[in-house]
């Protein structure tokens, strides 16, 4: 008797989705052999239904995937459209209001409105599956939300964009500019549509608000993410971390503190000898601490279409064989509301690179307004002016553990006492 099929409606024939049909093609024997069903893509929707060289001989094209979620005979919608709104938003909730479950990739959308389809699939009683949505091929989500079920989630840290982790690698190691080396993650095909959402931090403050969801038991709230990117990280920056013994990484963490939940994403120092620092290219890392379990790094390829696609047909197989399971690890009605801790009681050490006016007294001005403010130096460099004013040297340093607020005040009276030109750079530091 021919195996029973799982009928797939694949939406959005991007890098993802294309990687997706070869991979379901050539592993089907194997999906088979797991599940006791044959995946066949029976409908599809893209921008056109022109020639791709793909294997969806036989599935019917949809120009709306709207209108696939709604009419088409599928056991699986999978949304690889990407954006939060839009057709993706709009298919998914038709998909999942007719009882069919939903695998997508989707972590802008999840972000926005994780909670409301999760709600949905609850009511209907299907799964709203979403490993490729974080960490690409790297399976983060099954393992906070499964493997990780016995411990109390302490703290998430990672690398969450392969864009800019690819950036700032060939940045530091090729000493190329910030432009070339996008346009070259872009070519590869790591960007999303619109970039700014990598070098911006937004995607990878997406993926962490679903991170700390799952982490924390908690309500997504994405809304509470500090965020900052990395179009501000210079070359100069990059040396000066290399000469203190650190690497400048984007990283996403959420921790629980004394004060709430702090979620943030920034451009971060770490020390070269870690994990996560070691980490470089278009590779994903996080760290997790459980209670139980101790630290945890997952390290792997964390965008392109075969890694994330590698992510997709996982959720595959668990619906092939009936799997359902909360999409955030409980019930929506059993998430909390996490408080949210203010960045300016944030603690840890910071890098700071300021050009400094070359004249007896200046250092001596900046370390007054330092210690006013009980900050201890851990070092200093200075380097020789070679730029376009031989009036100012550059200064990068390194505090020890202080405040968010302290070394802001300190930065912004040097400011004013005239001895640095130009707004400081200002980097934090992580153990990792
Ligand atoms: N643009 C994303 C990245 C793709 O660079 O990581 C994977 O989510």
């Amino acid at each position: 008797m021919p195996d029973k099929p799982l009928k797939v409606g694949l939406a959005g024939l991007g890098t993802v989705g294309g990687a997706l049909a070869r991979l379901m093609a050539a592993r089907r024997d194997d999906f088979v052999a797991r599940t006791g069903r044959s995946p066949e893509i029976v409908a599809f929707s893209a921008r056109s239904d022109g020639d791709r060289a793909l294997p969806l001989e036989g599935a019917v094209f949809f120009a709306d995937p709207v209108t696939m979620a709604e009419k088409a005979d599928i056991d699986v919608f999978v949304e690889l459209i990407g954006g939060a709104e839009g057709p993706a938003y709009a298919a998914v909730k038709a998909a999942l209001a007719r009882g069919v479950p939903v695998v997508t990739a989707n972590k802008a959308m999840l972000a926005a409105h994780g909670l409301e389809l999760a709600e949905m699939a609850e009511r209907s009683g299907v799964s709203l599956a979403y490993e490729a949505a974080v960490g690409g091929g790297v399976p983060v989500i099954k393992t906070l939300r499964e493997a990780l079920a016995g411990n109390r989630i302490l703290r998430v840290s990672g690398i969450l964009n392969g864009t800019c982790n690819y950036i700032l690698s060939r940045m530091e190691t090729e000493r190329l500019p910030f432009d070339v080396c996008l346009k070259e993650a872009q070519r590869l095909g790591y960007a999303e549509a619109d970039p700014t959402f990598d070098v911006g931090g937004f995607d990878t403050a997406h993926k962490l608000s679903i991170l700390a969801s799952l982490a924390f038991g908690a309500r997504i709230d994405a809304g509470a993410v500090t965020v900052e990117g990395i179009e501000t990280i210079t070359l100069a920056d990059l040396a000066a971390a290399d000469d203190l013994g650190f690497r400048i990484k984007l990283l996403g963490v959420a921790a629980r503190t004394d004060h709430g939940v702090e979620q943030r994403v920034h451009p971060t120092m770490i020390a070269k000898s870690s994990a996560l620092a070691q980490t470089m290219g278009v590779l994903n890392a996080v760290t997790i601490d459980g209670d139980a379990v101790g630290a945890l790094t997952l390290i792997g390829p964390g965008a392109g279409g075969a890694a994330t696609a590698s992510a997709v047909a996982a959720d595959l197989v668990d619906l092939a064989r009936g799997a359902v399971a909360p999409a955030f690890g409980r019930p929506v009605g059993a998430l909390v509301e996490a408080e949210r801790a203010s960045l300016q009681r944030h603690e840890g050490g910071y890098y700071v690179r300021l050009s400094v006016l070359d004249k007896p007294g200046s250092l001596a001005a900046i370390a007054r307004r330092m210690a006013d403010r009980a900050i201890s130096m851990e070092s200093i460099v200075q380097k020789r002016a070679g730029g376009d004013d031989a009036a100012y040297v550059s200064v990068a340093l390194i505090t020890h553990a202080t405040t968010e607020t302290a070394i802001r005040e300190a930065l912004a009276l040097t400011l004013q006492d005239g001895v640095v030109r130009d707004k400081p750079q200002l980097i934090r530091i992580e153990r990792a």
